[in-house]
């Protein structure tokens, strides 16, 4: 067991009451664990209406010696990192705190002999593999901001958040293994970069082999710079506040936004949430199988884990290759404890069968953590009895890019298991939930908009190089409380339930899509006029992408109109982004004010035509019967 981790129910209720009541002495008790350069001067300065907040201020340190150094005395030959290769019969990497110190600081070494210096930003555009988190810790290393961008991305989108944060360097690969298929990385970032005037130096790692053109003066090969420097390297003394990342998110309008996240607070938050969300001790084998491309990946594959002392694992696959069995046939060659996916995963491997679980043993599981979306109490109940073998707690994790860290969740062991529950804030995070009209709703049984009323440590900071967007979307809805985006709803023993987003933003497998965006690049199609996306329930995705299309010319080959859609939003955004269903019409419901009344176009989508609620408002009615006769829809 670890300093600072709950194990009762009493414990969590006297915990959660002391961190409210004097959450500067909470925090800093916690803080005190980390290796400092120089303590803070004041725990904690805020003000929600700029915003502005300041966790540790006055302090100074380096993360990576938190994740890194400080583990050499006293677990130098733990394995940090335990990388699973896509091809199972590939070798299994294992990466000692001691390897991964020197490889980190070698690559460092590699970063600052590129021109890499404290505050640069730089993108990191690369499969999941050990070099990946290499990179991500040796940014952090020089005091570099990382900006990691998915590798399912476009090149259009990765040319957009490399020149929205400047960054002058990328790091990325060949090409990458998913299953079967490779993906062309480099080729990629030679489109995005015809785009991008501030990127100096691409640094390549050979990872599948396939051909690349390598630019003169601008590209280098990773391996080849590995052998011209020195293995340490110092770390950069930076400040509490200093910028560790930026990390692109979508929102209701069509441009992401960088989410910054800042290094002390960040630091502390993900640690703690982590020993305390899957009970971390000492021997286990810890496994999130999130892309490092999401935040999930930056806390709970690198930050978090590292900080604790764990062994992590990293997985370059997907979950169906070999078979539909590879999540579990790792979790028995790695004799895993802490499993912690996504309720999107599990749908589709529920779907498949129990052939391809009861070949398994899966019995080092302790706890089984869901993140992402709403887990439906279907994928619950199979997550709990065929993986969990109704012996390991689920945690359903709430949180968002923008946290940081998870905020609501059960601690194994501790809290009450309420299927589809997110249950109760970890303690520090105090949220609320409010009415339209601003009002906390004190009673529990209500259903609100889900805020949160206190700082936490891994707050968003800003939004890199647009503060007053910042401003705008999160603190501006409601007087002094941080708003979420999520509907939620509070029981009478005052759990949580999260009921999904109430704005403009879809949640598509667990990845989070703004329609504006969707629609921004399915107009890009030259026979679109206007286009309108809503979710709608999907049975694996959770939320599928439904898109109401109006065109120029009347559509004769449907099937071809599609494909050609599918096309453009393929390269305006990515895979990830493709519409599901697609129907040509005549006409969008529209206010007289020219508003798209989403909600009516969102009811169509799930099929439930029979009430659509008040229309009075619309411009022109007919516009909805020609829709709900469902002309021109594809299945
Ligand atoms: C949105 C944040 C940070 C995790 C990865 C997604 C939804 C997240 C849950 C959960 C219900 C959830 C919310 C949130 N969400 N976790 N356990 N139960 N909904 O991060 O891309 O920033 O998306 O994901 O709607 O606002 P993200």
């Amino acid at each position: 067991m670890k300093e600072h981790q709950i194990i009762s129910w009493e414990q969590y209720k006297a915990t959660y009451k002391h961190s409210i009541e004097a959450p500067e002495v909470f925090w800093a008790d916690i803080a005190d664990s980390f290796k400092w350069h120089k303590k803070w001067d004041k725990v904690l300065s805020w003000d929600f209406k700029k915003p502005s907040v300041q966790w540790f201020e006055g302090a100074k340190l380096n993360i990576t010696e938190n994740c890194l150094d400080r583990h050499l005395a006293t677990r130098g030959d733990k394995v940090a990192i335990l990388w699973e290769p896509n091809n199972p019969n590939e070798e299994v990497v294992r990466l000692t705190y001691k390897q991964l110190h020197q490889k980190v600081g070698q690559f460092a070494n590699v970063l600052k002999r590129n021109g890499a210096k404290k505050g640069d930003r730089i993108c990191i555009y690369m499969p999941m593999v050990p070099e990946l988190a290499i990179a991500v810790l040796a940014c952090a290393r020089i005091g570099a901001i990382h900006s990691v961008v998915f590798a399912g991305f476009s090149a259009n989108s990765l040319a957009d958040r490399i020149n929205d944060a400047t960054c002058s360097l990328v790091l990325t690969a060949d090409g990458s293994f998913r299953g079967n298929k490779i993906i062309d990385l480099k080729i990629i970032v030679d489109e995005a970069l015809a785009r991008c005037t501030s990127v100096k130096k691409v640094i390549v790692l050979k990872r599948t082999g396939t051909p690349v053109t390598m630019q003169v003066n601008r590209d280098v090969w990773w391996q080849e710079e590995l052998e011209k420097v020195a293995h340490n390297c110092m770390a950069e003394v930076m400040d509490a506040e200093d910028m560790l990342f930026v990390l692109y998110t979508s929102g209701s309008t069509g441009k992401p936004k960088g989410v910054v996240h800042t290094i002390a607070g960040y630091m502390v938050y993900t640690y703690y949430s982590f020993i305390n969300v899957f009970g971390y001790s000492e021997e286990d084998v810890y496994w999130c199988t999130a892309d490092i491309g999401w935040i999930t990946g930056h806390s709970y594959i690198i930050y978090g884990p590292l900080l604790a002392g764990a062994t992590t694992i990293m997985f370059e696959g997907i979950p169906t290759w070999p078979d539909a069995g590879r999540f579990w046939a790792i979790c028995d060659k790695h004799q895993v404890n802490q499993f912690y996916t996504a309720p999107t995963a599990i749908r589709a491997l529920m779907a498949k069968g129990l052939k391809y679980v009861n070949s398994y043993k899966l019995d080092t599981l302790k706890v089984l953590g869901s993140v992402g979306e709403p887990i439906n109490e279907e994928a619950w109940h199979w997550y709990d009895e065929h993986i969990g073998k109704k012996n390991c707690p689920i945690v359903d994790t709430w949180w968002q890019t923008e946290t940081g860290g998870i905020q609501i969740s059960a601690i194994p062991h501790v809290t009450k298991l309420k299927p589809t529950y997110a249950s109760l804030p970890l303690p520090g995070i105090v949220p609320c939930l409010v009415n339209n009209e601003g009002e906390e709703l004190h009673d529990n049984e209500v259903e609100g908009l889900l805020c949160i009323k206190f700082p936490w440590p891994s707050m968003i900071r800003t939004i890199y190089g647009d503060h007053e967007r910042c401003r705008l979307t999160y603190f501006s809805a409601f007087d002094n409380k941080y708003f979420t985006g999520d509907g939620c709803r509070r029981d009478a023993d005052g759990f949580y339930r999260i009921i999904g987003r109430v704005d403009d933003v879809i949640n598509v497998s667990g990845h989070r899509m703004g329609t504006a965006e969707v629609e921004n690049a399915i107009n890009e199609h030259p026979n679109v006029v206007e286009s309108a996306v809503v979710g709608y329930p999907h049975a694996i995705k959770g939320q599928g992408i439904y898109a109401f299309i109006i065109t120029n010319n009347p559509v004769n080959n449907i099937e071809a109109f599609t494909q050609a859609v599918l096309q453009v939003v393929n390269k305006a955004i990515g895979p990830i982004a493709k519409p599901d269903k697609i129907q040509v019409v005549t006409g969008l419901p529209k206010t007289r004010s020219g508003k798209i009344m989403r909600r009516i176009l969102r009811k169509i989508a799930s099929g439930d035509i029979s009430n659509l609620g008040d229309t009075s408002t619309l411009l022109d009615p007919s516009v909805v019967e020609a829709i709900k006769k469902g002309a021109g829809l594809i299945a």
